[in-house]
């Protein structure tokens, strides 16, 4: 089968598409033909070595997937070959097949294609954990710094149906895209207290911060309580700084559920660009720009 690997550490051309075994369902496993994945920073961090620097190579890149099951390990009960199912998986996803635990599997209900799949299985549900993490909920205004993106989109849009306001952070670019969200956009910026100020004269109650780095340190200066600050961008910093943790509790039960919003229209999966398994590396330079609106999608048929 092919798939996406890197055999060193560094720029997006260290990945290369090999012919290697397909992978062999064991029991409580599922084999899954991949037809889309979708990829994230921490694809990067890692290809680039500034993330688990220490990690055995060679490495088949990816982690979120959508495609059909092609089999189950041996007295496995799961979905039926050829159910469309989505997943996440800790590497591997930008690959014809892929193996995982049937229990981190949801079948993709009718009306969501396997593109759309491919960017829930993974960055919503963090999203989703995200917003879970900071109890948001009526009367809440949170500011979501970074949520043009694949967290920000999903997260924005989940915490409006669960009842809070958002303030949302993208470039000017991504003004009409986060309005269309639901979200009052604003643009990053050392003056950003001031507008958020105009425009939330009663503050902030929750911050969630998919940037990192000068932004968060801006967040830290906003008037909300460190316990009601979550910070994905800079998760190296969450504890030295006293933020809320994000757990990462990501299931076919979670997974299922947010499918299912997707299905019915209540919760929008935007696919920024889509790229061949075979143009990888140019998948993973736009990657690298960190700007851009909802998820980059690998097409693998
Ligand atoms: N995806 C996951 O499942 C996951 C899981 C755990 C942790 N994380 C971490 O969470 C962070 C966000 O992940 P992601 O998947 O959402 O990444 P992403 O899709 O690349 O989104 C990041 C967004 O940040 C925006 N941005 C960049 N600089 C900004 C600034 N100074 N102010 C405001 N917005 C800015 C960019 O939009 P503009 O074009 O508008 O600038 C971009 O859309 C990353 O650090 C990632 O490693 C992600």
């Amino acid at each position: 089968m092919r798939a996406a690997r890197f055999h060193s550490f560094g720029a997006p051309d260290v990945l290369v598409i090999e012919d290697v075994d397909r992978p062999q369902p064991g029991p409580g496993e599922a084999l899954v033909r991949i037809r889309a994945a979708a990829i994230q920073p921490f694809d990067s961090r890692v290809r680039s070595g500034r993330l688990m620097p220490n990690l055995t190579l060679p490495v088949t890149t990816g982690n979120e997937f959508a495609g059909m099951v092609e089999s189950l390990g041996p007295e496995t009960a799961g979905p039926a070959a050829g159910t469309p199912v989505a997943g996440r998986r800790t590497f591997g996803a930008v690959a014809e097949y892929v193996v995982v635990p049937v229990g981190d599997l949801a079948v993709i209900p009718a009306g969501v294609s396997f593109a759309e799949a491919a960017t829930l299985s993974g960055t919503a549900q963090t999203a989703d954990t995200a917003v879970e993490s900071l109890g948001i909920g009526v009367g809440d205004t949170l500011l979501i710094q970074g949520a043009a993106g694949g967290i920000g989109s999903f997260a924005t849009q989940l915490a409006i149906a669960r009842g809070a306001r958002v303030i949302g952070t993208g470039s000017p670019a991504n003004i009409d895209y986060l309005r269309a969200l639901g979200a009052t956009p604003l643009t990053p910026g050392p003056d950003l207290p001031r507008r958020i100020a105009e425009v939330a004269p009663d503050g902030l109650t929750a911050i969630l911060d998919c940037v990192g780095g000068e932004t968060l340190d801006q967040s830290l200066t906003l008037g909300v309580p460190r316990d009601r600050i979550a910070s994905l961008g800079d998760l190296g910093r969450v504890a030295e700084l006293g933020l809320r943790s994000v757990e990462g509790l990501r299931d076919g039960v979670r997974l299922a559920r947010l499918l299912d919003l997707a299905a019915q229209g209540k919760l929008l999966a935007t696919v920024r660009s889509t790229y061949p398994i075979n143009d990888i590396v140019a998948a993973h330079r736009e990657l690298d720009t960190g700007h851009g609106r909802g998820k980059i999608v690998i097409a693998i048929d």
